[in-house]
């Protein structure tokens, strides 16, 4: 019986370059999808699969991230003092949602890198890695699938979507053989491979639960492209040597990353959200009707 996992690791440390120039000075995990800044999303859905230890790899930029989950205390007296008493307990319970920690990567040597300097907070423990650019809309759903495969065969998983070919040399990409269900078992890795050289239209998405052997291969990692710690390295030994699944899901997720994904999300999540939906798609049909004239 495999180990139960615990813990989740979120790397946040990197430049968000694909943002500039908002993240010049802000943090894309701080950017608002709606109502919530992106980052309470991937921690709200850690929590939903069933974890309430959350490591955070953060740099000298992030530090809004962390706060996010901190007490506030001076602002929860005033919202106290005004009588705001359900503002107070909301910024409250951010601090209280799971047990939030966080560690610094001083300098952004890649994935890889930020993944390696959780040793420490996990130690020889299997955990699950949530990169916050993907936020995933699914209640916790495909982390949860994902959790119970690492549970049934023991062996990392990665979360898998299908992709055009076109698309595929912007992800790490699987070659991978059927198993059962919506798991698939990984036969090759390639990092952004060109069309034409890409194994398969399975891409690699955000979500990676890893036995904890993980660390070991990434400590052989050499830098590579860009001098960064490529996590794909790590996980193609990792594979090699004691198998990896991969869980092939298609639907809930938004790269927010990334600017025209991150437009859809803010529209559909915004239909969707209880008070402000019924308004905002009146809104919507409005505009369709004045500047699309449909
Ligand atoms: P990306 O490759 O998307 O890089 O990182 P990025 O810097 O965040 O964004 P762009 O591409 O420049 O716009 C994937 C994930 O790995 C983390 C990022 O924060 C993101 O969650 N990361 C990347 C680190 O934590 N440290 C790094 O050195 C690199």
């Amino acid at each position: 019986m495999a180990q139960v996992v615990r813990k989740a690791v979120i790397p946040a440390a990197g430049l968000g370059t694909r943002f500039l120039p908002v993240t010049k000075a802000v943090p894309k995990e701080m950017l608002p999808v709606v109502d919530k800044p992106a980052i309470q999303y991937v921690v709200e859905e850690a929590v939903a699969a069933g974890i309430d230890d959350v490591l955070l790899v953060s740099s000298p930029y992030k530090k809004p991230v962390e706060d996010h989950f901190d007490r506030a205390f001076e602002l929860e007296r005033r919202l106290e003092d005004k009588g705001k008493h359900a503002d107070a307990a909301g910024v409250r319970a951010l601090a209280e949602i799971a047990q939030v920690a966080s560690v610094r990567q001083g300098e952004p040597l890649g994935l890889g890198h930020a993944v390696s300097l959780a040793r420490r907070h996990v130690g020889d423990e299997p955990f699950a890695v949530l990169l916050p650019d993907d936020i995933m809309v699914d209640g916790g759903e495909l982390l949860r699938g994902m959790l119970a495969a690492y549970g049934e065969t023991g062996r990392s998983v990665v979360a898998l979507k299908e992709f055009p070919m076109s698309e595929i040399s912007s992800y790490g990409c699987a070659a991978a053989e059927p198993h059962a269900g919506n798991l698939v078992r990984v036969t090759q890795l390639v990092e952004k491979p060109k069309p034409e050289d890409a194994p398969s239209n399975l891409a690699v998405m955000g979500r990676y639960v890893f036995a904890p052997a993980i660390f070991g291969d990434l400590a052989e990692v050499r830098p590579g492209h860009g001098g960064e710690i490529q996590l794909t390295d790590a996980m193609a030994t990792l594979m090699a040597r004691e198998g990896m699944f991969g869980y092939v899901f298609s639907e809930g997720r938004y790269d927010i990353g990334q600017k025209q994904d991150f437009l859809r999300a803010t529209v559909e999540l915004a239909l969707e959200h209880p008070d402000l939906g019924p308004e905002f798609r009146q809104f919507l049909v409005d505009l369709a009707k004045r500047h699309l004239g449909l």
